[in-house]
Order: C-alpha cells, then sequence, then structure tokens
C-alpha cells in the first residue's frame, strides 16, 4: 500500500499533468488559428506526451494500490500575443512541473519510499529534455521573430514533429 501523503502528490501530480495537456492543446489551436500549422502540430504532439505522462502516474498509483481520484482541469489561457509568448510560457510552465516533481521526488526520500524514488528516476530525466527543447525553441522563435521568412521556415521544421510514446520505451 502507498503511503497517503505521496498519493495525494501523485493525483495532484496527475492533474498537473493533465493541465500541462489542455495548456498545450490550446496553444495549438491558437497557433492554427493565425495560420502557424507546424507550431500547432509541435504542440500537439506536445498534448500527447502530456496525456501519457498522466496515464504513467495513473499506472503507477494503480500498481501501487493506490487510489486515483481524478480532478477537475483548470481553464488553460486561449490567447496569446506571439509565437515568443508562447515559448515562453512553455518554458515556465515547464519550470514549475520540474519543481512539482522534485518536491514529491523529496516527500519520498522523507517517506522512504524506495519504489517510488525509483519511479520518478524517468521523469526527472524526461523535465531535463523538456526544458531544453521548450528553451531551444524558445530561442529560435526569438531570433525570428521580426522575419515573415524566418518564421515560416520554423513553422516547416516544427511540423515534422511525429508523436512517440516514449513512457513505454526500454531502458537501453
Ligand atoms: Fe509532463
Ligand atoms: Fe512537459
Amino acid at each position: 500500500m502507498i503511503n497517503e501523503k505521496i498519493e495525494k502528490s501523485i493525483n495532484d501530480q496527475i492533474n498537473k499533468e493533465f493541465y500541462s495537456a489542455y495548456l498545450y492543446l490550446s496553444m495549438s489551436a491558437y497557433c492554427d488559428s493565425i495560420n502557424l500549422p507546424g507550431f500547432a502540430n509541435w504542440l500537439k504532439v506536445q498534448y500527447q506526451e502530456e496525456v501519457t505522462h498522466a496515464l504513467k502516474f495513473y499506472s503507477y498509483l494503480i500498481e501501487r494500490g493506490g487510489k486515483v481520484m481524478l480532478k477537475s482541469i483548470d481553464n488553460p489561457k486561449t490567447e496569446w500575443s506571439s509565437p515568443v509568448e508562447i515559448f515562453k510560457d512553455t518554458l515556465e510552465h515547464e519550470q514549475f512541473v520540474t519543481r512539482s516533481i522534485n518536491n514529491i521526488y523529496e516527500l519520498s526520500y522523507q517517506e522512504k519510499d524506495f519504489a517510488t524514488i525509483s519511479f520518478l528516476q524517468w521523469f526527472i530525466n524526461e523535465q531535463v529534455e523538456e526544458e531544453a527543447s521548450a528553451s531551444l525553441i524558445l530561442e529560435q522563435v526569438k531570433r525570428v521573430e521580426n522575419s515573415n521568412n524566418g518564421l515560416f521556415m520554423l513553422d516547416k521544421e516544427l511540423a515534422q514533429r511525429i508523436f512517440v510514446d516514449n513512457t513505454i520505451k526500454t531502458e537501453a
């Protein structure tokens, strides 16, 4: 049986991952509305990834005999001033999620829940990638901010992203 405090923090994290999915889907819709289909594609893949994160926590909680308690998801923003603002928000949001996962990690140490410590390692590594890709695209989009041609090229590049469920990828 899983400790109640850890059960609660994982339920909160499931909600945060679903909120992340919602936020990126809202950003995706916004990018489609301003004719940036490649940005919209990248963000829609990001949405799909966040759903797999929520489900990874969900399955773990069930596996440990915990109770999944889904909560309502907050409304995400629906308007942004520019693609730069979208990626600023993305990076800030990923930093927030990293802090949240670090807090569960710390709690697992305090509670001597070694299984959860081990489980969270995947998310600790994933957040390094999430922050790195958000900050890379933020720098790229800042660079082309005032160039229609540059934005068009970046949009084409972001159109290439394909969804892969890396939560089921086995460790090498
Ligand atoms: Fe996530
Ligand atoms: Fe994320």
